[in-house]
């Protein structure tokens, strides 16, 4: 697949502005044109050129990424241009994190040797230990989560260095090792329970399970089909292009700053319910609605604007989200395991009414990657809170390979949007003492 910009022929876009009635040709590129090229447009030459106003990036291309694939038309979902449904059938977590940060799946050797530096760098710094027992006792474990790895990069100061390579491989092998050790201890942090070291002879998730679960047993042993489904799980959450959390790295990222602050960025804003949020917010949502008798009325005030159907649309998918398919399948290898939920057949049958309505068809609203995937957690038993502490954890390669990418894009600048100015202009102040008198 090739990264270069392309151009041919007549691809142009004329524009005419009919405030001088001059045309200016403006080159379009792999389907966009560059918003520099828009700034000669001026209605007077001492007048600001013409810029765009996108809020939310809905029609803005902020990057060349040749990370991740999505057509969100067709339900179609690529990490380096391997089908999402390959890999999570497939490949296993740690192998398509070095698939998207690498750029090519390992050969034998570089597997060997990718999974050697993982698992040795799964431990923490015991000053991280002290740092974490210090937050509150019902301290939320996302918050826990984002302030410990925004604090690793006081423990690598050398992360800092982000113009050279072997550098930037050490930290990136850091951060996917040590996060499930920061995901099991926030967790361990609000149950009361002491944390648990990393088991180095386990694989990467039946080890995160362990820190999460282990009590006085020799060695925890996951059951197989679990740590599989969780696998998948995190196979599913590792990249999505240029969302809010991916998009906060690479804003963050654009400053130079090392990559652990980059990635603390990325952890706040998956914090939100918009975003990596909203499979807890599906589970209350099914929970309040209780039972499937209850769903038409739930569905007309999502009609009248009550609410919404949390779970549901996404800003690039206007088809099935790849992801949920595979996750509403692994929910039903997952309960298999753990029996039933009661919530599973409410949220199918939700399911169901939503895609025949036309209040959902028409504005293409279909399950997104979190409406089953909550169900699946709280089958392991995870409180709600964790939900999106799994996600960060599957999300880091990507947000990685997103970062490194950025990182040698020579295109990149230091993120800073343009604002169309409301306020007033030119007041004179008025001391407070004048003002309150
Ligand atoms: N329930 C009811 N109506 C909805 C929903 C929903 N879940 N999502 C969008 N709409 C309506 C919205 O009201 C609007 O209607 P109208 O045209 O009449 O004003 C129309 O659909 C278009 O929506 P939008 O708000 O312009 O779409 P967006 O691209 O800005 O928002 C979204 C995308 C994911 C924030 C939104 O669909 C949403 O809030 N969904 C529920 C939350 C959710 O499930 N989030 C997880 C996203 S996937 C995981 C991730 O990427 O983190």
């Amino acid at each position: 697949m090739s990264n270069e910009a392309s151009t041919s022929g007549n691809e142009t876009l004329t524009i005419r502005d009919n405030r001088t009635g001059h045309d200016y040709e403006i080159p379009i590129t792999d389907g966009t044109i560059a918003a520099k090229d828009l700034g000669q447009i001026k209605a007077a030459d001492d007048q600001p050129g013409i810029a765009t106003y996108d809020p939310g990036f809905v029609n803005t291309a902020s990057c060349r990424s040749a990370v991740t694939y999505i057509d969100g038309e067709k339900g179609i979902l690529e990490y380096r241009g391997y089908p999402i449904e390959q890999l999570a059938e497939k490949s296993s977590f740690l192998e398509v994190a070095y698939l998207l940060i690498h750029g090519a799946l390992p050969t034998k050797e570089e597997m060997d040797a990718w999974v050697h530096e993982i698992t040795y760098h799964t431990f923490v710094h015991e000053n991280v230990k002290s740092f974490m027992e210090g937050f509150r006792y019902d301290a939320h474990p996302m918050g826990m989560l984002m302030a410990s790895v925004g604090a690793l990069s006081t423990f690598y100061p050398d992360a800092r260095n982000i113009g050279d390579p072997d550098n930037r491989h050490m930290q990136m092998v850091r951060m996917i090792a040590k996060m499930p050790t920061l995901g099991a201890w926030s967790y361990r942090h609000a149950q009361g329970k002491p944390f648990i070291y990393p088991d180095n002879d386990l694989g990467y998730t039946a080890n995160f399970l362990s820190m999460l679960f282990k009590m006085s047993e020799k060695k925890f042993e996951a059951d197989e089909r679990l740590v599989k489904a969780l696998d998948v799980l995190f196979i599913l959450h590792a990249d999505h292009e240029q969302n809010c959390s991916t998009n906060a790295v690479r804003s963050v990222g654009s400053s130079e700053v090392d990559p652990y602050s980059a990635v603390a960025a990325g952890v706040a804003a998956l914090y939100g319910p918009l975003h990596g949020g909203a499979n807890e917010a599906v589970l209350r949502m099914l929970r309040r609605i209780g039972s499937k008798s209850e769903i038409p009325a739930f569905i007309e005030g999502v009609k009248n604007g009550n609410e919404k159907l949390m779970g549901f649309g996404h800003r690039v998918y206007k088809n099935y989200d790849p992801r949920a398919k595979i996750i509403k399948k692994s929910a039903e290898d997952v309960f298999e395991v753990t029996g039933t939920n009661p919530l599973l057949d409410i949220a199918k049958e939700l399911e169901k009414i939503a895609l025949e309505d036309d209040y959902f068809v028409s504005r293409k609203l279909y399950p997104n990657v979190d409406f089953y995937s909550g169900l699946i957690y709280e089958a392991f038993e995870f409180p709600p809170e964790m939900f999106t502490v799994l996600f960060a954890i599957g999300r880091t390669p990507g947000w990685l390979a997103q970062w490194l990418e950025l990182v040698q894009d020579k295109d990149q600048k230091i993120a800073r949007p343009k604002q169309i100015y409301t306020g007033d202009r030119q007041l004179t102040f008025v001391p407070s003492s004048e003002r309150w008198a």
